[in-house]
């Protein structure tokens, strides 16, 4: 009888020392390279959102269309992260005229676009593609 419960004892402690280990086994491997790149993401999403205000604020859907939504007079910005690389699309937003010399676009300096706002809207225009 002792016996018994010793034995039932035994393959319950078995059995969750088991799981215990299949499921450290399983979580270990995984964790840290997914934390990182999970954090990479977060801050490109971050980018690629405060973009999109600076590119409401600074009103570029007057002449940029981004799908069916905008102006016409400039190209539509739906996929130009496909073929422009960010330093050429920063370019452009500061002086146009050093892309294109008949370049109607207005330039962007300092003071109508700073550093940082630069680079979320490079980032949110090099997302679309
Ligand atoms: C007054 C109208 C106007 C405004 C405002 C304007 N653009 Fe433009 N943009 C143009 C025109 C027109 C072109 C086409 C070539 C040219 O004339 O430079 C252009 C070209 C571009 C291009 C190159 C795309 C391609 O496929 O050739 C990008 C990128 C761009 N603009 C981004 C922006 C951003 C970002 C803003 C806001 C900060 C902005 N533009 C504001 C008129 C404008």
């Amino acid at each position: 009888m002792k016996f018994k419960v010793f034995l039932a004892f035994a393959c319950a402690l078995t059995l969750v020392l088991g799981i215990c280990s299949l499921s450290l086994g399983k979580a270990k491997p995984h964790w840290k390279p997914k934390a990182k790149h999970e954090k990479v993401n977060a801050n490109t999403k971050k980018m690629i959102e405060l973009g999109e205000k600076v590119y409401a604020e600074k009103k570029c859907d007057m002449c940029h269309a981004i799908g069916k939504k905008g102006g016409k007079i400039g190209p539509n910005l739906m996929h130009v992260g496909k073929t422009w690389k960010p330093a050429r699309l920063a370019l452009m937003i500061r002086d146009s005229k050093k892309i294109n010399k008949k370049s109607i676009m207005p330039p962007y300096g300092p003071k109508q676009i700073n550093a940082q706002q630069l680079k979320e809207l490079v980032a949110y225009l090099s997302s679309r593609k």
